[in-house]
């Protein structure tokens, strides 16, 4: 009786490290498929070679006039009549970077009050919790202890409008993205806010108009 315990729990043994024992080993070897289903299929990878194509990448631009799934454009936008591919393919609207790959130091877009307005809108809803209304790195967060940039310093008035636009898209350091919350066209709106904040903390006497000045008794 105890010889045929003990046979029993070595079998066990043996067959527990036997089919447990080796889970997570690699190996080359290619492995038994008894259902392949469509495990194994050609297909584009990310990033991955692609002898058809002469720049032997995988990665494709969407083609011209059709619309590529799972992003964040506006379904309504995109299937709406006058909708084209323009922005889509707008390297520096969707990047921040020009066509040599430097940061962008123009706007791809209208730079018009209204943009700038909402700009603002966007600004005080995702940026002012960190960053305060006025930019200047004075808010709630800060005055819990949690760091976030002044962006009235000197260096960011002088980074590129690309490379803000890139901390907005991706985020830095400890700062989070929103590229998911913003779409490329309210991202550069934002900067443009950002660029109105720093030039009016810039702001002398010579920037207020004569009538307002009269107004206001200086
Ligand atoms: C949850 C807090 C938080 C929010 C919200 C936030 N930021 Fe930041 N941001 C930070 C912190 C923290 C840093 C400093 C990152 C570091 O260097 O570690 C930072 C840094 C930056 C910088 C400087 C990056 C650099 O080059 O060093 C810019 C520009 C900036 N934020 C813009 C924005 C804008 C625009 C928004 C709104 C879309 C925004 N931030 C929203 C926390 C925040």
């Amino acid at each position: 009786m105890i010889r045929t315990i003990l046979i029993v729990y070595v079998l066990i043994i043996i067959a527990t490290v036997s089919i447990l024992g080796f889970r997570g080993d690699k190996t080359r070897k290619e492995p038994l498929y008894l259902f392949p289903d469509m495990d194994r299929q050609s297909k584009f990878h990310p990033q991955g070679e692609n002898p058809f194509y002469d720049n032997k990448m995988d990665d494709r631009l969407p083609v011209i006039n059709t619309i590529p799934r799972g992003n964040e454009l506006e379904l309504a936008v995109v299937f709406s009549e006058d909708y084209s591919a323009e922005d889509l393919l707008n390297v520096e609207l969707q990047t921040g970077r020009d066509a040599a790959g430097e940061w962008a130091t123009d706007f791809p877009i209208d730079v018009t009050r209204d943009v700038i307005e909402m700009g603002k809108v966007k600004y005080d809803i995702f940026c002012a919790v960190c960053h305060g209304l006025a930019g200047n790195g004075q808010s709630v967060v800060t005055s819990k202890g949690l760091p976030a940039a002044n962006l009235l310093l000197q260096n960011f008035i002088d980074q590129p409008h690309g490379e803000i636009y890139n901390t907005i898209a991706y985020g830095k350091n400890l700062m989070g993205a929103y590229g998911d919350k913003l779409s490329p066209e309210e991202r550069w709106a934002v900067v443009l806010y950002v660029r109105a904040l720093q030039r009016a903390n810039q702001g002398t006497m010579e920037d207020v108009p004569d009538g307002m000045k009269r107004e206001l008794g200086i």
